[in-house]
């Protein structure tokens, strides 16, 4: 009972909440620099990714660790402002310089790189463009893609363009609870999805045309599966209807919005009705570049969703009374793997890669010395089980990636909640590998043959 033999075990992470450095060595401020150092900043404790867990001081122990966790591959993402400080201008070699050196460390230690081109640090002097509304940053975010092609992909495979833009765009620009902490209304939320889409397709073009060796692409949203109550046709059909339904009130959250235009070339049903004029026009050429052939569908599963009021509810009023929750309240729901790779494939026909999963936990060095998470362990146990029933039906699987490898800054409620398999002390950032990471490197090193056992 073991996954196929390609099946690729990750773990992941991502700028901005891992590397720190914020204004070093060329690097350019991003929305989150700028935006967490601000006054009315919401996020907990006002706490910054300006050190984070220094990972740009510490890559090399950091690799020694993935190593150590047997990983075969680990996604990150790229400070687009560390590379390009304001965006748009002039390239930073020593920001490019630490990415190189980032993925020839993990050759060597034979891990794959996966890069994450757009996970949510906009460069700021974007942002004073307007963003995400200004048409331009389609070109500018062509442009960067291309300079990380040119200088990554002689040894990178696996490209993913955007992550959750369910979240950059929903809780950045519409909820505002993430930065930049605005709070739009449909018309300019519908403009800068426009924009992601478009950013998003020609970044694929732009790998393709010109990545020195066959690449593997795709995107990482996240969004609401539901489980059937039963597994008769009609409650299975039901819950697939709800995971793409158009909710006028939901839809920056919802699946369809984002991944009906990227891999169908359309909009989802009702969205137009709803909407009219407040949707632009798109040109066929802009359908076409927006819908450019993937890869994989890559997706971030935490749990099933429930409340079809709040298609955004991840926490524990989505859950029932008394259900088993993860320290952050998002309820735990195994079975949501399963659904998820089964509603994805079958809708958009692509393999599926399991971009994040993981699980938020109390954790603290024990008395002795070492961090015990056994709640994680039972909960990826539990998921893995739940995503191998796909396996099992030959519903076609990439991976599964681990979020998150280590601890670190975890957005608006900042370093409250930890989800790594490698405890990271903030104070000394001395990392300890928990008892999850090393039971993880026994699911890897079996390829998933141990999680039957109790
Ligand atoms: C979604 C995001 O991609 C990641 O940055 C975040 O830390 C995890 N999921 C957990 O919320």
């Amino acid at each position: 009972m073991a996954f196929s033999k390609d099946f690729i075990w990750g773990v992941a992470g991502a700028s901005y909440q891992v590397e720190g450095a914020w204004n070093e060595d060329g690097k350019g401020p991003s929305i989150w620099d700028t935006y967490t150092h601000s006054r009315q900043s919401p996020v907990k404790q006002h706490d910054t990714g300006d050190i984070a867990c220094d990972h740009y001081h510490h890559m090399k122990e950091d690799v020694a660790l993935l190593k150590e966790l047997g990983v075969k591959a680990y996604r990150f993402s790229i400070s687009w402002s560390r590379v390009i400080p304001d965006g748009f201008g002039e390239v930073n070699p020593k920001g490019l310089a630490f990415y190189s050196d980032l993925v020839d460390e993990l050759l060597a230690n034979g891990v794959e790189p996966m890069i994450t081109l757009y996970h949510w640090d906009l460069p700021q002097a974007i942002h004073d463009r307007g963003g995400w509304l200004n048409p331009d940053i389609v070109t500018w975010f062509e442009r960067y893609t291309k300079i990380i092609v040119d200088a990554l992909s002689d040894r990178v495979k696996y490209w993913i363009t955007i992550n959750e833009p369910q979240i950059f765009i929903g809780l950045g620009c519409y909820t505002g609870v993430h930065a930049p902490f605005l709070k739009l209304c449909d018309r300019d939320v519908i403009l800068m999805s426009k924009h992601v889409f478009l950013a998003h397709g020609h970044a694929v073009r732009t790998i393709r045309e010109y990545a020195k060796q066959s690449s593997k692409i795709g995107f990482a949203p996240t969004g609401p599966t539901f489980i059937p109550d039963n597994e008769s046709a009609e409650a299975i059909e039901e819950a697939r209807k709800k995971s793409f339904a158009f909710n006028p009130d939901g839809y920056l959250f919802s699946n369809s919005w984002w991944a009906d235009p990227i891999c169908l070339g359309k909009f989802p049903d009702g969205a137009k009705e709803f909407f009219g004029d407040l949707i632009p026009d798109f040109t066929e050429e802009e359908w076409s570049i927006i819908r450019s052939p993937l890869d994989f569908y890559g997706c971030n599963i935490y749990n099933a969703s429930r409340d079809e009021t709040d298609i955004a509810a991840t926490d524990a009023k989505n859950g029932l009374v008394g259900e088993p929750i993860t320290a952050i309240n998002w309820p735990i729901t195994p079975d949501a793997l399963y659904w998820s790779a089964r509603f994805f494939y079958e809708r958009y026909q692509l393999p599926v890669l399991i971009t994040e999963n993981g699980c938020a936990n109390t954790d603290y060095v024990f008395l002795d010395g070492k961090v015990h998470d056994p709640q994680r362990i039972d909960y990826t146990t539990r998921y893995l089980r739940g995503y191998y029933r796909a396996s099992k039906e030959n519903i076609p699987l990439v991976g599964y990636i681990y979020w998150s490898f280590m601890d670190n800054f975890e957005w608006g409620i900042g370093y409250s909640a930890r989800f790594g398999l490698v405890h990271v002390n903030y104070q000394t950032q001395v990392r300890t590998i928990k008892d999850s990471g090393y039971w993880y490197r026994d699911v890897i090193a079996s390829n998933g043959e141990i999680i039957w056992k109790e």
